[in-house]
């Protein structure tokens, strides 16, 4: 399974199994989290058999069970943390799906302080992942459509349409989808850019970095690119 074929294989999933996750799967994902919390300047770390910081009644009201593995994103305070927590942390969530397991995404519905205290020193928590094997695969949710969240258009091409669509798969915050894409189309022999819009909402920096990896993955796919090109520059704001 490639990276853009788990983008649209991926649900939110609260439901676990109790199964453990094997121990080359854990290794997996342990030396991606390693490397992508060094090119991103955070920490990603696992907690593995750990059901405490889902045992209370607020994760079960939230529908959550069986939770004994997550993910835990921390890094010092600066501008940008969220979105790279969102940006990185998603990539181990597609990770995951591609080794068979699901995942949900955990703002609120964890016992924080408990995580907190398991943090580096000097470290902020940002944010949870819950992943392991789901009672079942998830579910396919509303959205909004493309014309919603984008300049996409008659004008647009083929690959920034498919960079919209994986973007509106992408989990964001009580699924707000409360982003923008913006085609720019550049001059002659430029690359074209994107630019990425949040609008206010909880956790939508978080969101951002979401959508960004899922505009990343899905262009350059559409593009048939290799893994470090892109069809587009960002523009930032
Ligand atoms: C930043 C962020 C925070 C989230 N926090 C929670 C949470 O605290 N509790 C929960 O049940 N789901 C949480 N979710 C999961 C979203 O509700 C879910 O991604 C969204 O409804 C879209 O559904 P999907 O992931 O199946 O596409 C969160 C998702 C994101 C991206």
């Amino acid at each position: 399974m490639d990276l853009i074929d788990a983008i649209y294989a991926r649900h939110s999933v609260r439901a676990y199994t109790g199964q453990t996750v094997g121990g080359a799967i854990r290794l997996q994902l342990e030396a991606l989290a390693q490397e992508l919390s060094r090119a991103g300047g955070l920490t990603l770390s696992f907690r593995w058999d750990e059901p405490r910081a889902f045992s209370s009644p607020l994760a079960h009201y939230g529908k959550f069970s069986q939770v004994t593995n997550y993910l835990v994103i921390s890094g010092r305070r600066r501008k940008g943390l969220e979105q790279d927590a969102g940006y990185y942390g998603e990539r181990i969530v597609l990770e995951a799906q591609r080794l068979g397991l699901n995942s949900c995404w955990v703002a609120t519905t964890a016992k924080r302080r408990l995580v907190r205290a398991s943090i580096p020193e000097g470290e902020s928590l940002v944010i949870l992942v819950a992943i392991g094997h789901g009672e079942n695969a998830g579910v396919v949710r509303r959205s909004k459509v493309a014309s919603q969240v984008s300049n996409v258009g008659a004008d647009t091409p083929p690959w920034f349409a498919r960079a919209v669509e994986a973007a509106l798969l992408a989990p964001t915050s009580i699924n707000q989808q409360k982003f923008h894409l913006a085609f720019c189309a550049g001059d002659p022999g430029e690359l074209p850019g994107v630019r990425l819009t949040r609008r206010f909402g909880p956790y939508s920096s978080v969101d951002e970095g979401i959508v960004r990896l899922h505009v990343e993955i899905a262009a350059r796919d559409a593009a048939g690119l290799g893994p470090h090109e892109l069809p587009f520059h960002w523009i930032e704001r």
